[in-house]
């Protein structure tokens, strides 16, 4: 029997695309990110050298990223603020250096990016440097120029990402966000949540947990998007900036046009476009903001649309106004984005594959783009 040796399908372990090798790959790509950092309820950081008196001199935290990673970014903002009580910008980086930003040498930036080569974000890097910032990057490749050039470095231990629409780079950089939160308030000598560092290390077993159910679903879950140019995707809070980072998975390789939106935002025009069936991906995992997400969803049913809701375990009460429901594993509303963009990316990647999208390299678009 002659097998034809296809090294890149040995690449691909055997998947069908990169793309879903390494959504797969998620739970190993965030234990060896999670590896030797965080010991007990201590984040263990020391190897950047921060001093307490560096954060405590700092007036705000501008974090600068592209794509993907500026959703990540949007997540950040809210554990810092949330956690650290330091004012946090986040800006794209093709915007950042054009609007005469607030940095200075009392303000950190953070830059995130997989590839550690987009241009307009080493740039930014470069920018914030010039006025006297110092730089932590949180990147996926440690040669990169990122990586390099910037004065402190977060590594997400996630391994090559080879499909362009990136997966398990994200969830490892919103890991890194946890991380360095945790981290620079230990410094601060914050009182930091405790259930935080048990839920940080229960996430990989529980995102394969998440990754498998989801796929048991996956044919009722993609059917709904048959035959749509249009959908969208709403959440409240953090649910809101997850919702973010599924459109943006959903457009990049489906080519359908998907919306994400602050759930309360929608009476403010967008209902307009809610008719019947359309899918709307709803996110209702914030348990702070339940009711109000809720009234949301219903508003979106009254016009008939199509409802997927995420929310989390024992949430009996969601199932009753919407269409389906996916149950996130309980962890502390600060950790679920982790766990609820798995479903968004798989969603993503099969409605993708069910329109002969080519899913690992969609129209238009590079893995890296080096050019501003
Ligand atoms: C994500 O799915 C996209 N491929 C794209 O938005 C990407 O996140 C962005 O170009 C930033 O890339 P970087 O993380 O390598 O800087």
């Amino acid at each position: 029997l002659v097998v034809d040796w296809d090294p890149v399908a040995a690449e691909k372990d055997g998947y069908p695309h990169f793309m879903l090798k390494e959504i797969h790959e998620q739970p190993t790509a965030l234990r060896n990110t999670l590896k030797d950092r965080i010991e007990g309820d201590r984040v263990n950081l020391d190897y950047l050298n921060l001093s307490p008196e560096y954060l405590k001199g700092l007036r705000n935290i501008s974090i600068v990223a592209c794509g993907t990673a500026y959703h990540a970014g949007l997540i950040g903002k809210e554990l810092i603020e949330g956690l650290l009580r330091i004012p946090v910008e986040v800006s794209v980086a093709s915007e950042f250096r054009y609007r005469n930003p607030l940095v200075d040498e009392k303000t950190l930036v953070i830059v995130v990016s997989q590839s550690g080569e987009t241009a307009d974000t080493l740039a930014a890097l470069r920018e914030s440097k010039r006025r006297g910032a110092k730089v932590l990057a949180i990147t996926n490749v440690k040669g990169s120029s990122v990586a390099r050039e910037a004065d402190f470095m977060f590594h997400t231990v996630a391994g090559p990402e080879i499909a362009v629409a990136s997966t398990k780079a994200y969830t490892t950089q919103l890991l890194g966000f946890y991380l360095i939160t945790l981290y620079f308030g230990q410094l601060l000598g914050k009182e930091m949540p405790k259930e935080l560092y048990s839920g940080l290390k229960e996430l990989p077993v529980l995102a394969e947990k998440v990754i498998n159910e989801t796929e048991k679903r996956i044919e009722s879950l993609i059917k709904p998007f048959e035959g749509w140019g249009d959908c969208f995707f709403i959440g409240r809070s953090l649910d809101w900036h997850v919702a973010e980072e599924g459109a943006l998975k959903l457009k990049e390789i489906s080519y359908i046009h998907a919306e994400a939106y602050a759930a309360g935002e929608l009476k403010h025009g967008t209902l307009a476009l809610i008719e019947k069936d359309i899918p709307v991906i709803a996110l209702a995992t914030q348990l702070e903001v339940y009711e109000k997400t809720i009234s949301n969803i219903k508003e979106v049913k009254a016009r008939e649309g199509y409802v997927i809701a995420l929310v989390q375990e024992g949430d009996t009460e969601t199932a009753k106004s919407v269409d389906q429901v996916l149950e996130i594993p309980k962890v502390p509303s600060l950790l679920t984005p982790i766990l609820t963009v798995l479903p968004l990316q798989l969603i993503s990647y099969y409605v993708a594959v069910a329109r002969g999208c080519d899913v690992d390299k969609p129209r238009n678009l590079a893995k890296s783009v080096t050019v501003e």
